[in-house]
């Protein structure tokens, strides 16, 4: 990653991360991530949001900001938006390169810096509204935008170019190579399609109330640019991010998109061969099916389909009196992110007796899931069962299609 001019005196830097590494220690990342700072110059410099120590970021962005004659000590202000440490983890050996720069955030942001860097030096409190004049003409505007992510988040805006420095708000997973929306191609516009969903699902599906709270808030401002912590500047079609991240957040309350996933795991193949038919029955509607097995695939990737599909079958055998391991570790995580408003139905194989379904009721039961008669059978799946499966199937994407007005 090379420093970019993205406005007069605004300039893009930062660090692709591509270690390997989980992003959150729980989130594969197999394209990367980017986290992005930007420098603001008027009389005065200001730095926007930081990195954390890994992967070299810091040794990326010190030889971003020797590209542009920017010494660390003469930074006058470090604008923190959001204190998760992907963002603010190299915090305390950049004090130590800078000790006299002002540290600007939230209150509850200061609080943070306080809690993981133990500093209480330096540091302003902003407002909602407040502005910053860093003279020559720049100023900056913060406004608070809490709990995207976390409750402390603000984003910052500069009037003259337009830009808002949204942090997390907006962003994607995968390295980022040419920065701006207009220089990427189908393909690369495809993929950070899928990725930006996938980071949402992961990290921001939670708190979508506050996103759309956020978006209205925002939608005030002439917004000419969006420029985000992680993934691509939207500079020709800013509204194409913003659009997508209000639709995100809509998927919460339903309904999502006319989409089925399936998440399956079999034992012996006993569930699995119950797959054909179901996926049969489904397809007659003409809805589309996303198949994921666990714990084959990491969670995150049917999190993210789960997330945007207005239907949801779950194919998993009862496993010692219980649900099968991996998928109930699924639908606890689909819990945990507010997988909310979705047509739903279970199917799978028992041995001796069954006990999947009644664990799957209870846990299931404040989700708010519209749930199908599940189909379950003991040992192999006989022809009459996968009539019924089928069946059950179409019942369901005929469902869907009506919940989503299709
Ligand atoms: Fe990119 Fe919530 O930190």
């Amino acid at each position: 990653m090379k420093a970019v001019e993205i406005a007069e005196n605004i300039y893009f830097i930062g660090a692709n991360i591509k270690n390997g590494d989980l992003f959150e220690g729980m989130w594969p990342i197999p394209d990367g991530v980017s986290l992005n700072s930007y420098i603001v110059k008027g009389d005065k410099t200001a730095l926007i949001d930081l990195v954390r120590d890994w992967d070299n970021a810091p040794e990326a962005l010190k030889e971003q900001l020797a590209s542009l004659n920017i010494d660390i000590n003469n930074i006058d202000y470090l604008v923190l938006n959001h204190l998760e440490p992907d963002h603010t983890g190299w915090l305390c050996e950049f004090l130590k390169l800078n000790p006299k720069v002002t540290i600007l955030t939230t209150q509850l942001g200061k609080n943070m810096v306080k809690g993981f860097y133990k500093n209480e030096d330096n540091v302003q409190i902003v407002k909602d509204g407040e502005k910053l004049d860093l003279g020559n003409n720049m100023e900056l505007t913060f406004y608070t935008a809490p709990n995207v992510h976390w409750p402390e988040t603000m984003v910052t805006y500069n009037e003259k170019s337009g830009v808002l420095f949204s942090c997390d708000a907006f962003g994607s997973y995968g390295c980022v190579d040419n920065p701006f929306d207009d220089q990427l191609d189908d393909e690369k516009h495809a993929f950070y399609d899928r990725e930006s969903l996938r980071y949402y699902a992961n990290i921001v599906a939670s708190f979508s109330p506050f996103v759309q709270k956020a978006i209205d808030k925002l939608a005030s401002l002439d917004i000419k640019m969006i420029a985000p912590s992680h993934g691509i500047i939207w500079r020709e079609n800013p509204s194409v991010i913003i659009e997508r991240y209000r639709r995100f957040a809509e998927y919460m309350n339903g309904p999502a998109e006319p989409e089925i996933t399936i998440l399956w795991g079999s034992m012996y193949g006993n569930t699995e061969s119950a797959l054909a038919p179901l996926i049969d029955g489904i397809k007659s509607e003409g809805v589309t099916v996303h198949l994921h097995q666990v714990p084959n695939e990491d969670v995150s990737f049917p999190l993210t389909s789960a997330y945007k599909s207005a239907g949801l079958v779950f194919a998993m055998p009862t496993y010692e009196y219980r649900m099968f391991p991996p998928v109930a570790a699924a639908i606890d995580m689909f819990g945990r992110k507010h997988l909310k408003n979705k047509k739903v139905l279970r199917i799978g194989s028992y041995g001796w007796s069954g006990g999947a379904q009644k664990e799957f009721d209870s846990i299931t039961a404040d989700y708010n899931w519209d749930c199908l008669e599940p189909v379950e059978w003991q040992g192999g799946c006989d022809e009459d069962t996968k009539k019924k499966i089928y069946e059950q199937g179409k019942k369901l994407a005929k469902t869907v299609k009506e919940f989503c007005g299709v």
